[in-house]
């Protein structure tokens, strides 16, 4: 393995030495992973609103009710609308809210604990991601042609989910039962990775909270232990996911100007929560764990910690959330499962 690329040096060589200069870096850093990996996304739009209709005024044990709201944003080529499934604890107050990118549509899914979710004092909004662009290599439906697409730094479909994240987060800073400071993005695997990409471009993202996200997410590129995912495999499968520049470096990771510690250190000085699977070999679970490390100089560099744990592979059921970077290996499958969000829940509101 070549030396990973240096975190806190610019691109011109020069070092980053003050909280000043990380607001620069973390601009660079975001302008490297667009065009090298993910694709630009466009600017924002000028207007989203939000059509919302009550489904259920108490569900589950009446602790919540629940929404279903359209979404509608400008682009170049006319207005585009997603759906958002919206809970919200029936007490009043001001609700932190985690948005999760999910799977499937249903607002009762195995990766989505509703309950135990709101019973701990958040509001939910999901997203399904396919409700945005399909996950295949069409770039003919949904928002995907409501732009034109640069073949080799266009933006593949991660991009567009994030985007569309932020798009959610648009609407719900207006939303009075929001705390519009506690802003949470959650998802698993290539949403985990999602996920994190939103919140490396989006400052309102106070907290990440990325599962499983494996390659192309938080973990590193260039070092891969046995069974995992490499560049190569996920180029070669999910081409979509990125632009057309990622291939440049199937079985070439060593060329990359970037390694994904650098994705991590775009959210600093926020909140990173970062959770795997002991049987997940194929995410890579030590190099996510790793890349959480390297990643840490850019909260030291604001005067925080980011990674505080231990530098050999987590053991199972190890958990190291006193810094600013939660990382979390639970036991079992690659999978969202209810010991992961009562983790990130758990992290969530000790920092809060
Ligand atoms: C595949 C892919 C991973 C991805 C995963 C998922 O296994 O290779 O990169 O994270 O699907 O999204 O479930």
């Amino acid at each position: 393995m070549k030396l990973l690329p240096d975190l806190m040096t610019f691109a011109d060589g020069t070092a980053v030495l003050t909280k000043n200069d990380w607001i620069e870096r973390r601009k660079e850093i975001i302008d490297i992973l667009s065009r090298e990996e993910y694709g630009y996304m466009p600017p924002a739009p000028k207007a989203v609103t939000g059509e919302a209709k009550r489904e259920e005024d108490r569900c589950c044990s009446g602790h919540a009710y629940k929404e279903r709201i359209n979404i509608t944003f400008d682009t170049p080529k006319g207005d585009f609308s997603f759906p958002v499934n919206f809970f919200v604890p029936v007490k009043e107050g001001k609700y932190p809210l985690i948005i999760l990118i999910n799977f499937r549509p249903d607002a009762y899914d195995k990766y989505c604990p509703v309950e135990e979710i709101f019973d701990s004092g958040f509001a939910i909004a999901q997203i399904y991601y396919e409700d945005i662009t399909t996950d295949d290599e069409d770039f003919n439906n949904g928002l995907a042609p409501h732009y034109e697409r640069d073949k080799d730094t266009g933006w593949g479909k991660i991009s567009m989910w994030a985007f569309s994240i932020s798009r959610a987060i648009d609407y719900f800073m207006k939303r009075e039962e929001i705390d519009s400071e506690n802003i949470i993005v959650a998802g698993h695997s290539r949403l985990g990775k999602t996920a994190l990409w939103c919140g490396a471009n989006d400052e309102r993202v106070k907290f990440v909270c990325s599962n499983g996200s494996g390659c192309s997410g938080a973990a590193y590129e260039r070092l891969k232990h046995k069974g995992a995912e490499t560049v190569d495999d996920i180029v070669r499968r999910f081409p979509q996911w990125f632009c057309g520049n990622y291939k440049k470096y199937a079985n070439n990771a060593d060329a990359m100007p970037f390694d994904q510690h650098f994705l991590i250190a775009a959210c600093a000085p926020r909140f990173v929560c970062v959770g795997d699977a002991s049987e997940d070999l194929w995410a890579d679970q030590y190099s996510e764990q790793l890349a959480c490390i390297g990643a840490s100089p850019a909260w030291k560099i604001n005067g925080k910690s980011g990674y505080v744990g231990v530098k050999r592979p987590a053991k199972v059921g190890e958990r190291f959330p006193k810094g600013e970077i939660c990382y979390h290996m639970r036991d079992g499958m690659h999978f969202f499962g209810r010991a992961d969000w009562l983790s990130f829940i758990k992290f969530i509101k000790s920092k809060i």
